[in-house]
């Protein structure tokens, strides 16, 4: 049996289709159009396609999962499943995701702070109230406000909403909530309201993974290579943000494929990073007392199974069907558990062999592809790989050579 990475684009269809158990290839057809794309944003021109590829091994709580990834750096998909094997050998991933809980914040300009907020707080239960009444659908799915927070920033109070948006992203939601709400709080309290907005610092929306990797499969050397490399992230802050970069990778990635708003996800992860007040990782790792190595990641994911570009996107759709994802936390699991993937593969090729070995490789054929090689692009690949000479040049030369011998 083939592996995936080795089957031409239609066996891969093929294979994913019995594997998923749906028409894949006849889904996979039906991509954003032109004038769709026109609803979605102003002036556009055109489409700008990205590969997608399918990453493999992963089993989360349990469950074998197909991870659709949109990236176009080579070697992070083929990371992730790296990454998954391994911990596919004791069980897969263990995750998890707190509630959905979504953060809008409303600013107030007050003479008197204490008495404003002393007055937001005594109508705490009539907000909230009214909160419900003006997102009656949300709350008909399950979800609506939860708490309501006021605290002040010098002359600016701040009213803090928390609102359970059930499987969406909520920035949408929370955002029509502050706006409506805020001329009720000027009521309130006398004061003038400026920003009406989600906090993009989504600490209530928290995805956490762990998995084992264990000695005999990744050995004690490498083991400890990770652990250094660990400690070093944890010291030097131009470390921990490359760290945390190659974790993004992979759950940008999945972002992408299932149409996630992937700026907020960033900015909530690197702003989580430095809770405590220095830039840390997301990740970390330590050895247990079997002396495998036990990696846990814990990040805030503002993500959603319904709304926004998923019911416009088609390729969004078909990547969360392929998933077999419906509940926002089934997605926050799996992207987490990328995320630790990601972050183990990046690692351990980093304390072994270099990462470049494997980038180099699809490098190779990207550079064959782009002098021409069209159907040759491999053999140019393979030969520059064999002589350890992969470029641009050695790439124009090699095909010169077999366009002779053809
Ligand atoms: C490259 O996209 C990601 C890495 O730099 C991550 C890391 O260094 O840990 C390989």
């Amino acid at each position: 049996m083939k592996k995936i990475y080795e089957m031409s684009l239609s066996e891969r269809i093929k294979f994913l289709e019995k594997e998923i158990g749906f028409d894949l290839g006849k889904k996979l057809k039906k991509n954003l159009k032109i004038s769709e794309a026109e609803k979605l944003v102003e002036n556009v021109i055109c489409l700008y396609p990205l590969p997608l590829g399918i990453a493999t091994n992963f089993i989360v709580n349990g469950k074998k999962v197909y991870v659709p990834m949109v990236i176009e750096e080579s070697s992070v998909i083929a990371a992730a499943s790296n990454g998954a094997k391994y911990a596919s050998y004791s069980g897969g991933f263990k995750a998890s995701f707190s509630k959905n809980i979504t953060v809008g914040q409303i600013q107030l300009v007050s003479k008197n702070p204490k008495k404003t907020i002393k007055k937001i707080l005594s109508k705490k239960s009539e907000l909230l109230e009214e909160i419900n009444r003006i997102s009656e659908n949300m709350v008909k799915r399950g979800g609506g406000a939860k708490n309501l927070e006021a605290k002040n920033f010098g002359k600016h109070v701040v009213v803090y909403i928390f609102y359970d948006t059930v499987d969406a992203m909520g920035a949408n939601t929370i955002n029509t909530i502050c706006e409506k709400i805020a001329p009720v709080l000027s009521d309130i309290t006398g004061c003038e309201y400026r920003l009406r907005i989600i906090s993009n610092y989504a600490i209530e929306k928290i995805a956490k993974s762990e998995a084992i990797f264990k000695k005999e499969h990744v050995g004690k050397d490498v083991i400890n290579g990770i652990l250094d490399a660990y400690e070093l992230a944890k010291l030097d802050v131009r470390r921990a943000v490359t760290h945390n970069k190659g974790i993004m990778n992979g759950i940008d990635a999945v972002a992408i494929a299932t149409g996630q708003d992937w700026r907020a996800i960033e900015a909530g992860a690197h702003a989580y990073a430095c809770r405590n007040g220095r830039y840390q990782p997301l990740t970390n790792w330590e050895k247990n007392k079997n002396g495998d190595l036990v990696g846990r990641i814990e990040v805030p994911l503002q993500i959603g199974t319904v709304g926004g570009i998923i019911n416009i996107h088609p390729i969004a759709k078909i990547s969360l069907e392929i998933m077999k994802v419906k509940k926002v936390n089934e997605l926050a699991e799996i992207m987490a558990s990328v995320g630790l993937a990601n972050n183990f593969a990046a690692l351990r090729a980093l304390v072994s062999e270099g990462i470049q070995r494997g980038h180099m490789k699809l490098h190779a054929i990207n550079y064959a592809l782009s002098v021409g090689a069209g159907n040759l692009a491999k053999e140019v690949a393979k030969i520059m790989i064999e002589k350890n000479d992969i470029s641009m040049e050695s790439a124009k030369r090699i095909l010169r050579e077999l366009k002779k011998r053809y």
